[in-house]
């Protein structure tokens, strides 16, 4: 079977591995610093943070964002719960946006038409890896002073007019779970703009308590002002991840390469409908998705040809967590009708990617010609 996803776990990872877990430090501690440091290099911001995942980010962000119950959050539903379930456990209301019908990225214009006077924050996700508009989006933030938070659980490596993701709003977030580009096994990136956010984070993720302060029971005995959570990274994760980082722009290469095929192989095909971006991007290509007739029967044609191929995500405007934000959003129904992702990642060889399209070439032959 040719996979949509595959974990990468490179060889040299085990003799470090190894060091570490014998090595009686463990937890919180000097392989954490050098793993953030390397990606304060990579970001170019000093005020990045490790968490023990993606979803722990995002509860911190809305902490940093001061999210009270009644707030509202404008967010979108075709993405993973994660991205949305922090929302109802402050209290705040998910206020659905609606997206772009073939992209499946939340659409400015409908972030504008739901924002009120209880909007506080903006979530927006880079689907597949597939940069927002990130200038319009800040534009309004900025008109009615709401904070932005930026989903970047797919999207490591991306950028947005040339310049990485990671480094145009107040908060974005990744994800180091175990299919995701690069894996620490699990784990989470919060970059922050601002500074005191970042100093925040640090606090919050361990219970609010300033570890480097003096000595161990002098650090207890520091007052705690802000009560916070156990979200911290470990060394183990950490040397899993510094290991992992000297792969990264390969592994982003990969499936890049692999899109720049699929796109010359289905950019002018009257069927098959492919995201084109209209402002200048670079996609890290986590996902590969095409809008394809008769989709639920054409994930099973492919699983017979040997190929997995997937929905993802489920829309979570369909979850009942939500049912007070229920409403008619056209797009997403569009989008999540006939969306699949097809696999594309840097275990995609040549040979592999070339079957794919035969396959899905036939499916559409056999399909409009009987
Ligand atoms: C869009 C999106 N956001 C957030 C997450 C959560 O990431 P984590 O598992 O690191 O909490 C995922 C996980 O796949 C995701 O796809």
């Amino acid at each position: 079977m040719i996979r949509l996803f595959k974990v990468h776990m490179p060889k040299s990872v085990d003799e470090r591995l190894l060091e570490t877990l014998h090595s009686g430090m463990i937890a919180q501690g000097q392989k954490v610093k050098e793993f953030e440091d390397k990606l304060k290099e990579y970001f170019g911001n000093n005020n990045v943070l490790t968490v023990n995942s993606a979803t722990s980010a995002l509860f911190l962000t809305l902490r940093l964002c001061n999210i009270q119950p009644g707030d509202e959050i404008i967010s979108t539903p075709m993405t993973c719960l994660a991205t949305n379930v922090a929302i109802p456990n402050f209290g705040a209301k998910v206020v659905w946006a609606d997206i772009d019908p073939i992209t499946g990225l939340i659409d400015p214009e409908s972030i504008e038409e739901n924002i009120t006077d209880k909007t506080k924050a903006i979530i927006v996700v880079h689907y597949g890896g597939n940069p927002c508009d990130m200038d319009r989006i800040n534009l309004i933030a900025k008109k009615y002073n709401i904070k932005v938070i930026e989903d970047a659980a797919h999207a490591l490596g991306s950028e947005y007019k040339r310049i990485k993701i990671g480094n145009h709003s107040d908060f974005v977030i990744f994800s180091l779970q175990a299919i995701k580009h690069i894996t620490t096994i699990e784990g989470g990136i919060l970059v922050c703009k601002n500074e005191d956010n970042y100093k925040r984070a640090k606090l919050l993720r361990w219970y609010g308590i300033d570890r480097e302060k003096s000595s161990y029971y002098n650090k207890l005995e520091n007052d705690v002002a802000d009560y916070g959570y156990k979200f911290n990274f470990n060394d183990v994760f950490a040397t899993i991840g510094l290991e992992q980082l000297k792969y990264l722009d390969d592994i982003v290469n990969k499936h890049i390469d692999n899109k720049k095929f699929y796109d010359s192989q289905f950019e002018d095909n009257e069927i098959i409908k492919i995201s084109k971006l209209n402002y200048e991007h670079k996609s890290a290509s986590w996902l590969y998705i095409i809008h394809i007739p008769f989709r639920d029967y054409f994930i099973r044609y492919m699983s017979e040809k040997g190929i997995e191929v997937s929905k993802v995500h489920y829309r979570n405007d369909r979850y009942s967590i939500f049912k007070n934000s229920r409403k008619h959003l056209p797009n997403v129904d569009k989008f999540f009708t006939s969306q699949v992702a097809i696999p594309v990642g840097w275990w995609i060889t040549k040979e592999d990617r070339e079957y794919i399209v035969k396959t899905i070439k036939e499916y559409i032959k056999m399909v409009y010609n009987g």
